[in-house]
């Protein structure tokens, strides 16, 4: 038995559970690769759609394969219309991440072949979601505002697509290429909360909806994919802030975190971050809003300079702190800000259900059950005595 009030809650910070071909963090650099692949690479010349091919199918597409994966996701956009029906009857004010996590079972249930657990079906399985997951985000947007959900767009990419969807205006090309870019750096970051709930939950040998709906509730929480929706709060409470960096001193002397910064694995700048400052200025000089990627790095410089001060010299911004205000000046509501993840995570989550499912990366599949040491109650080895409710005390 272990010694009373020594728990063991380590987050398996540093635990190799699992080998995985799809993806590397390397903190200590702040090197991130799918595949092989430089994030910085993907982000300038890849597309999400291409991207999705190579975290699906472990190698970039030729032409004649990106231009059949492409069609395949555009005629699966369309979502089903009994789940639209469903959609319909929900209350307009439920979060969009309990629509979405209560929406993918419902593809289940449109999925005639769910049954058919072959390598080919699953794949199949992945691309309707990867396709369905940015229809389902945008149609609910329509519903909650009282507003028909609208037919996707063949001639536009996805993200072009997602845009049109949620919005109903024909998207600039160039803000459609920064969200399909933001898509790509959010695709997949190998064994984060999110996706290691998915490979949990289909090492039971669940099926993918199963695994997705938990990976949705685990990248909900706001220390994970939830984080770009507080950063988004703290920009609006900091817009007509002029004294900052006692903000921020306050903040943390109050024990509260500085949303969009810190990660378990980066002790460096977080790559993806960078790409998304860099986004964030050029994007807010062309809209004229450039305010909050200032008001962004203003809270950048003050937080990183406080924690250096206490001591906690590896705490710098993550990929939610600079997303916030790209999704923002996108149009997009903080609330969309989560859901948008997990339109780009559907790509990673897929491609870690096929891997586990198939044993890819190991010998053979195995069932996840980790051991907890016992620090309850404990009465020797015949237990403790059962007493009727009458004698208990
Ligand atoms: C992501 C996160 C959970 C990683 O946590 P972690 O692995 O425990 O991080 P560390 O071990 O590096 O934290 C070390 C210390 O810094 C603190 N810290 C880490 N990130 C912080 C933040 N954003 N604001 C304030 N303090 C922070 C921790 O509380 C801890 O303090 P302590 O030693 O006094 O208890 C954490 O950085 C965090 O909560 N960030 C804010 C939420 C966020 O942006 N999440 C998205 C991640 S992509």
């Amino acid at each position: 038995m272990a010694e009373a009030g020594k728990i063991k809650n380590i987050g398996l910070r540093g635990v190799k559970v699992a080998d995985t071909k799809i993806s590397n963090v390397d903190g200590e650099n702040g090197i991130l690769i799918y595949r092989g692949y430089r994030i910085e690479d993907l982000a300038k010349y890849s597309t999400f759609e291409e991207t999705a091919y190579l975290l699906l199918q472990d190698r970039l597409p030729g032409t004649s394969q990106l231009e059949e994966f492409n069609r395949q996701l555009v005629s699966a956009r369309q979502i089903p219309s009994f789940i639209l029906n469903t959609l319909n009857g929900l209350p307009h004010g439920a979060p969009p991440m309990d629509v979405l996590q209560a929406s993918v079972p419902l593809l289940a249930m449109a999925d005639s072949d769910l049954t058919d657990d072959s390598r080919e079906a699953n794949v199949t399985k992945a691309m309707k979601l990867i396709a369905r997951v940015a229809s389902m985000v945008a149609a609910w947007q329509r519903i909650r505002h009282d507003k028909e959900p609208l037919p996707n767009d063949e001639t536009l990419s996805h993200a072009g697509n997602f845009l049109w969807q949620l919005t109903g205006d024909k998207p600039d090309p160039e803000i459609a290429k920064d969200l399909d870019t933001a898509l790509v750096l959010h695709a997949d970051h190998s064994f984060n909360a999110s996706t290691f709930a998915c490979r949990e939950v289909v090492s039971t040998q669940a099926h993918m909806y199963a695994a997705v709906a938990a990976g949705v509730g685990a990248l909900s929480g706001s220390l994970h994919g939830g984080a770009n929706a507080q950063v988004m709060r703290m920009l609006m409470e900091l817009r007509e802030e002029k004294d900052v960096p006692g903000w921020v001193k306050q903040q943390l002397d109050s024990g509260r975190k500085i949303m969009g910064m810190g990660h378990a694995v980066y002790k460096t700048i977080d790559p993806r971050a960078q790409f998304l400052k860099e986004m964030c200025f050029r994007l807010g000089k062309k809209l004229g809003q450039e305010h909050w990627c200032t008001l962004s790095s203003e809270i950048e410089e003050s937080a990183v300079s406080e924690f250096e001060r206490r001591g906690k010299t590896t705490i710098k911004p993550n990929v939610d702190f600079y997303s916030a205000p790209v999704y923002h000046m996108m149009g997009i509501p903080g609330d969309l800000m989560t859901p948008i993840f997990a339109v780009a995570r559907i790509a990673g989550w897929t491609a870690h259900i096929i891997e586990e499912k198939f044993g890819d990366a190991q010998a053979k599949p195995a069932l996840y059950r980790p051991s907890s040491e016992y620090i309850g109650n404990y009465c020797g080895k015949t237990g403790c005595t059962y007493e009727p409710p009458e004698k208990r005390g």
